[in-house]
């Protein structure tokens, strides 16, 4: 071959080779726009961010920026920090049995300050309110292919809704909703309704840092911020780069599905055979979305994004009209990533998280308990594809 059809071929060859090369985590979903990737490209530089007191964080806060918890294997990830959320609950009593401790301070309790509020309150956390009923450790999940998640109608995830039990399977399954009534998604109590929200609330709650949507600082434990405290001028964050930060945690890629070995499609079946579906729903659908790489979509979430009972052993706070043994199907898209699991890492296997199983989950609990070891290994084999 000449030279120049020899670099043609090569050319060629490396473009067939960019064409098959699965999305890798952490990369943006496939299918944008020019524009919609120098967002995420942007975005991801507001996400990789590090702030200081001068540029916004704190007074109180959990860490210096949303890459210091969403970090394993890369930005979106995982992480090893672990936060406190306190509320307290009062089932039966007068108005709703959730108290969220909004005026405590709560439901999350910072871990750290900066120095200045360190000087004038003589604290490095902020207190948990004497009033809650629980203290419950959050660990940082896995958020690739979320924005998929936040593209899901209301309508399918009410669809698995069974509140009563109507199907007699003892898995029953209920909405969460937010004060306004709206149904809610985000967390693992499935409190907020929109990605958006959280995203903004990430930066409130977990960095100190206000934007235009969060324009108010946290107060401590319910008392306001002593004078000179917070220097940076509100919003720390302007409309734009929030909108950046909101633009690459919406358009990062799910993890790709890898290839079934034997053993994992053995275990697929198993999961299946086993009732795991019945709350770990294999695909959702999205309905519209003005970014056409989101819209109508299959996202591989294994989750049904509704509240279950868990039983006493789980249980920690109350969260809404979550009570706290309630939480959220946790999604298994991404759960290769992580190493430890549950929403306190409790568990250290995949094993454990499923003997950990109980209250609605206790039938396919105790019908994998009940598969030959085999069985159980092909059904791990599996979720480590996920
Ligand atoms: C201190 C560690 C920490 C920092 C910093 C942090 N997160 Fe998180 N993130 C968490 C934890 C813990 C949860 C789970 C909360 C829960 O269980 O309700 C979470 C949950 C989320 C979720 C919802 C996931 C779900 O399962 O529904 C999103 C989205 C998210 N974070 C985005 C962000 C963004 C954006 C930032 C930066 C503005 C950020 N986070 C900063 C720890 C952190
Ligand atoms: C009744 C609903 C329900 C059923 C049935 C169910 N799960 Fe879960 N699963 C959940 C909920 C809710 C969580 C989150 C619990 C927590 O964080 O404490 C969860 C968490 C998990 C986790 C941990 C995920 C993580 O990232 O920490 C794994 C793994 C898991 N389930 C696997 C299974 C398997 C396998 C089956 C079938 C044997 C199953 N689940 C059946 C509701 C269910």
């Amino acid at each position: 071959m000449k030279p120049a059809a020899l670099t043609w071929a090569v050319g060629l060859a490396l473009a067939a080779v960019g064409a098959c090369r699965r999305p890798q985590p952490g990369d943006p979903l496939p299918g944008l726009s020019a524009a919609q990737r120098d967002r995420f490209t942007q975005g991801r530089a507001v996400f990789d961010s590090t702030f200081t007191p001068a540029t916004g964080l704190g007074p109180l806060f959990n860490a210096d920026g949303c890459k210091e918890c969403h970090e394993t294997p890369v930005s979106g990830g995982t992480g090893d920090e672990v936060e406190r959320h306190a509320t307290a609950f009062h089932p039966g009593g007068p108005g709703r049995p959730c108290d969220e401790l909004a005026a405590e301070g709560g439901p999350v309790f910072q871990k750290r300050v900066t120095p200045a509020l360190h000087a004038a309150l003589n604290i490095d956390s902020e207190p948990v309110s004497p009033h809650a009923t629980a203290i419950a450790a959050r660990t940082t999940p896995v958020i690739l292919g979320f924005g998929l998640l936040d593209a899901v109608p209301d309508s399918v995830i009410l669809s698995y809704a069974d509140p009563d039990d109507r199907n007699g399977d003892g898995i029953s399954g209920r909405p969460n909703r937010f004060f306004d009534g709206r149904l809610g998604r985000f967390g693992r109590k499935a409190l907020v309704p929109t990605l958006r929200e959280f995203n903004e609330g990430a930066l409130s709650a977990e960095m100190g840092i206000t934007s235009p949507a969060v324009p108010n600082e946290e107060t401590v434990g319910g008392r306001p911020l002593p004078a000179g405290t917070d220097p940076a001028p509100d919003p720390e964050l302007s409309q734009e780069a929030t909108d950046q930060l909101d633009a690459f945690v919406r358009l990062l890629a799910p993890p790709a599905a890898q290839q079934l070995t034997s053993e994992a499609r053995r275990g697929r079946e198993a999961f299946a055979r086993v009732g795991c579906p019945g709350c770990h729903v294999p695909a959702l659908r999205t309905g519209d979305s003005p970014i056409a790489a989101l819209r109508h979509r299959e996202v591989a979430a294994y989750t049904d994004l509704l509240l279950h009972d868990m039983g006493p052993q789980l249980a920690d706070i109350c969260l809404g009209l979550a009570t706290p043994s309630e939480f959220r199907t946790e999604p298994l898209m991404g759960v290769r990533l992580k190493s430890e699991f549950l929403h306190d890492a409790r568990a250290k296997t995949l094993e454990q998280a499923i003997e950990l199983h109980a209250g609605e989950a206790a039938g396919p609990r105790d019908r994998f308990l009940g598969l030959p070891a085999g069985d159980r290994a092909a059904l791990v084999a599996f979720l480590k594809t996920l």
